[in-house]
């Protein structure tokens, strides 16, 4: 495995998050304020040939799953190409996107024409006028559409995104574990993280502890899962559903040790943890002429400075961070 991905605690990166774009057809209250971002002028975002060079180089040195983020992934233009040109690098072995599912259904056909393997779809509410106000827009027969086209469609499995913030949604982690029932899906609760312009605090953030006992009361057969390496979830299931629940602990119980990921932004920066600050310019080192051993260098360079956890949940409400919208959910990590 390549040393340029491997940092100085031992760790391989093997999984790249590339964000698209940092646009998005909703405005998800934990992710981006009402108002929006200020957006990067056209220009400083990769092209899909910057894209793909990076892309090429990640996967000839050791990265085997890529998965594409935004903003929306699902709104660049290119998407399908993107994916389809990703699809012959020799080495790549997962192709994954995380969407909101808004132009899911429409695309599905597409998508898998072009070699897509894995889907996650965010979705934090079943009750539609609660998902109105989460995501700030109309859309939620839309996304479930989505959902249920991509199980048809094969698709497996296919993860929803659930963020648990009180008050809002905590009533219906029972409702989301019954959609397990019937449904080959895996519903992720995702512990709710700070990032910049979120609001997040303490109290908003139900953790994993309380939702498993919250569960646990009305499952108490609810069985563990075997969980694989590097996974950001904790599994379990109901005996006799079809699917299963996760649980995204990154702030009670990180998981930055077995941490194999790295992120490129929309306009290219290398961001080796979510919640590090820390990023360097991949597009101006592409741009300037430089050569695969160039970047390599820089690369390595800043996989080497990769801390070995992220700094604490009260730290990184402190810290400078981009928001969500704008790393990524390129994100996390460590
Ligand atoms: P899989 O490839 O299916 O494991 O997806 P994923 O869980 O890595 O990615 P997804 O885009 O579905 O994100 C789900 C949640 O995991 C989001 O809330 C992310 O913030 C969080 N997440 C993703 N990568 C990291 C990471 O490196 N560190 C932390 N702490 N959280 C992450
Ligand atoms: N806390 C936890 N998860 C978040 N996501 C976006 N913002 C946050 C946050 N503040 C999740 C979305 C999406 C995934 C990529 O990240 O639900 O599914
Ligand atoms: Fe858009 Fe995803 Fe952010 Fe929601 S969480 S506003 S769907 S990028």
């Amino acid at each position: 495995f390549s040393a340029f991905l491997t940092d100085s605690f031992g760790r391989r990166h093997s999984y790249l998050r590339i964000s698209l774009t940092e646009k998005c057809n909703l405005r998800c209250q934990y992710c981006m304020p009402e108002e929006g971002v200020k957006l990067t002028p056209r220009g400083q975002l990769l092209s899909t040939s910057e894209v793909l060079t990076l892309a090429r180089l990640f996967v000839q040195e050791g990265v085997e799953k890529i998965r594409l983020t935004g903003g929306e992934p699902l709104i660049r233009p290119d998407v399908l190409d993107i994916i389809a040109e990703l699809r012959k690098l020799e080495g790549l072995k997962t192709i994954a996107v995380t969407t909101n599912g808004m132009n899911l259904a429409r695309l599905l056909p597409k998508l898998k024409e072009s070699g897509l393997d894995l889907i996650n779809i965010s979705l934090d509410s079943l009750v539609p006028a609660k998902f109105e106000f989460i995501v700030r827009r109309k859309g939620f027969h839309k996304v479930m559409e989505g959902i249920d086209k991509a199980i048809e469609m094969g698709y497996n499995p296919v993860k929803v995104n659930c963020v648990v913030m009180r008050g809002l949604n905590e009533d219906e982690l029972l409702d989301f574990v019954a959609l397990t029932e019937k449904k080959p899906l895996e519903v992720r609760f995702i512990e709710y993280m700070p990032f910049d312009g979120n609001k997040w605090n303490f109290k908003k953030m139900v953790s994993y502890q309380e939702m498993l006992d919250r569960i646990r009361q009305q499952w108490p057969s609810l069985e563990t899962l075997p969980s694989e390496h590097a996974d950001t979830a904790k599994t379990f299931k109901v005996p006799g559903f079809k699917g299963r629940v996760g649980f995204i602990t990154s702030m009670s119980d990180h998981f930055c040790g077995s941490c194999n990921r790295l992120r490129l932004t929309a306009d290219g920066n290398l961001k080796v943890c979510l919640f590090g600050n820390s990023e360097v310019s991949l597009r101006d080192v592409l741009r300037s002429g430089a050569s695969d051993e160039d970047l390599l260098q820089i690369i390595g360079a800043a996989v080497g400075r990769k801390k070995k956890q992220h700094a604490g949940m009260f730290n990184i409400s402190q810290m400078k961070n981009r928001p969500m919208i704008l790393i990524v959910m390129s994100y996390i990590h460590k």
